[in-house]
């Protein structure tokens, strides 16, 4: 998929489709004004008979439009006037990449020319340029016949005035960010048979080995040395051994501290001794939805060459019963000399997580941000629109929260008071792994916050917005956007 910018006027675009809006109240923006003039008022006349639905998004595609170069006119739906704010953008450029994806035009065209509120034409760029780049994505890798091609595979977006370097460099944003979301969607959709903590490996490997940055696989003799007892805990029964990658992207100079991007890699999660029930059990496969957004916005960080010095680590396990596996009762030493007593082996991800974050410190970072399919306590409170956001630091928080407005891939701040540690008192360890069944989500960041205490450090649980199931059921690319958006106001910062 190849996304550009340039300017030109829509009905001289020569492309299968060219997509231009309409408000809900028949009023058209202007390169649908433009294509009214031509064509006589074919747009208005389809208009007044109402075919176009009322919401942003809603889409009509058009044959034969006279006075226009393009093969068909996608109409598309801007709601109404005074609501065209960032949720109605997004919808009309989801409309129009979806007809775009799944439509014979090979090439398309979209105009961009309303302003959003509080929003700069370059906002406009990065988002529309990563969702039209996200929206032709498709898994197909595993199926015996390729699918036919379909869908458009150039897209211009068309402005009138001048393309400046900041909005080419804005379009190669959004493009590089669908990047990242679509390394993060095929980790994710790979089955755990395929997708091992071998493979994260490998990915990471290959991922450092393109762009020259240098990537460590620790071992399981290494985490050994290293006392890692609390993580290595957690893949004792599964056939495939864990690997705790470590990735050091150095964009910035030698004295810039790093940001450390620590992801959740379970590869799959069957909770261990304390079995998980059998209902959509497949879902447990994007368990390392954590770790493949690290790699997803790593990846977006270093195509873009951002000036930051950005630290990856994924603890890469899989959690499985077996004779050998953790026992409910058993006490086990992390990294950082605290003890632990595992209740429930299907609280393993911040088994995984503590003895990452403990890690981390030999990197003095700037900050640190873990990312973790962590709790079905998160999706019960946040569903799948917000990512729940933890933090030790409010300022970080606020930045967290804003790239997360930015980008449309939000996040919601949680507690983190102290009150809620007693929840994690232990009669013969320094902490449980589990605090019960209240505020799930938040003894969950309680019990990881203990191991973030040397650094500025946020915590996302991000268990209700990395997949969606039902029909629709697959990989969101979430939380890249966000981790991208942050990375890029980072750069800006540093680059002033
Ligand atoms: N990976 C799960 C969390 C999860 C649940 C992610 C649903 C996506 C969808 C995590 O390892 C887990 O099992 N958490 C337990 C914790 C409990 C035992 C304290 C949970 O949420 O039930
Ligand atoms: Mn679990
Ligand atoms: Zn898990």
């Amino acid at each position: 998929m190849q996304i550009t910018m340039r300017t030109g006027s829509p009905e001289r675009a020569r492309v299968g489709t060219v997509a231009v809006g309409a408000f809900v109240d028949g009023t058209l923006a202007a390169p649908a004004q433009a294509i009214d003039r031509a064509s006589k008022k074919r747009l208005s006349a389809v208009l007044k008979r109402g075919d176009l639905g009322a919401k942003a998004g809603a889409t009509l595609l058009l044959h034969d439009v006279p006075g226009v170069m393009a093969d068909r006119v996608l109409l598309v739906g801007l709601g109404a006037r005074d609501a065209f704010g960032d949720k109605a953008f997004r919808d009309a450029v989801t409309g129009a990449a979806r007809v775009f994806a799944a439509g014979p035009s090979k090439d398309a065209a979209l105009t961009l020319s309303v302003e959003v509120r509080g929003r700069s034409l370059e906002w406009r760029a990065r988002q529309a340029s990563r969702m039209l780049a996200n929206a032709a994505y498709r898994f197909d890798a595993p199926r015996a016949k390729k699918p036919r091609e379909r869908g458009a595979r150039t897209i211009t977006l068309l402005v009138a005035d001048r393309v400046t370097p900041e909005l080419t460099s804005a379009v190669r944003q959004g493009r590089a960010i669908a990047e990242g979301m679509v390394l993060a969607k095929d980790l994710g959709n790979l089955g755990g048979n395929v997708c091992t903590p071998a493979y994260l490996a490998d990915t990471a490997r290959a991922l450092g080995k393109e762009f020259k940055f240098k990537v460590e696989v620790l071992e399981r003799a290494d985490m050994e040395k290293l006392g890692m007892g609390s993580a290595l805990s957690v893949g004792r029964a599964s056939h495939h051994p864990c690997k705790f990658i470590v990735m050091h992207y150095r964009g910035g100079g030698s004295k810039a501290t790093p940001i450390v991007l620590v992801g959740k890699g379970l590869t799959f999660d069957t909770g261990g001794i304390s079995l998980k029930p059998g209902d959509d059990l497949d879902m447990m496969k994007y368990d390392m939805s954590g770790a493949a957004s690290v790699l997803g916005a790593l990846k977006t960080a270093a195509r873009l060459a951002l000036p930051l010095n950005v630290i990856g680590i994924v603890g890469a396990v899989e959690n499985m019963p077996g004779g050998n596996a953790t026992r409910p009762g058993d006490v086990v030493t992390s990294m950082s000399g605290q003890t632990i007593e595992i209740l429930n082996t299907d609280a393993e991800g911040r088994l995984v997580l503590c003895d990452a974050l403990t890690y981390a410190e030999r990197f003095e970072p700037d900050c640190v941000i873990d990312v973790a399919t962590l709790t079905g306590a998160c999706v019960i409170a946040l569903g799948t629109q917000a990512s729940g956001l933890f933090a030790n630091d409010d300022a970080l928080a606020e930045e967290l929260l804003e790239s997360g407005a930015d980008s449309g891939d939000r996040a919601w701040r949680m507690p983190l008071w102290d009150e809620y540690q007693d929840q994690l008192k232990s009669n013969f360890a320094d902490m449980a792994n589990i605090g019960g069944r209240p505020a799930g989500a938040v003894t969950a960041a309680c019990f990881l916050a203990r191991f973030a205490k040397a650094f500025k450090w946020a915590h996302l649980d991000v268990a209700g917005t990395v997949s969606v199931g039902g029909d629709a059921k697959g990989a969101t690319g979430r939380p890249v956007p966000l981790l991208a958006e942050f990375l890029l106001a980072r750069a800006d910062e540093a680059a002033a």
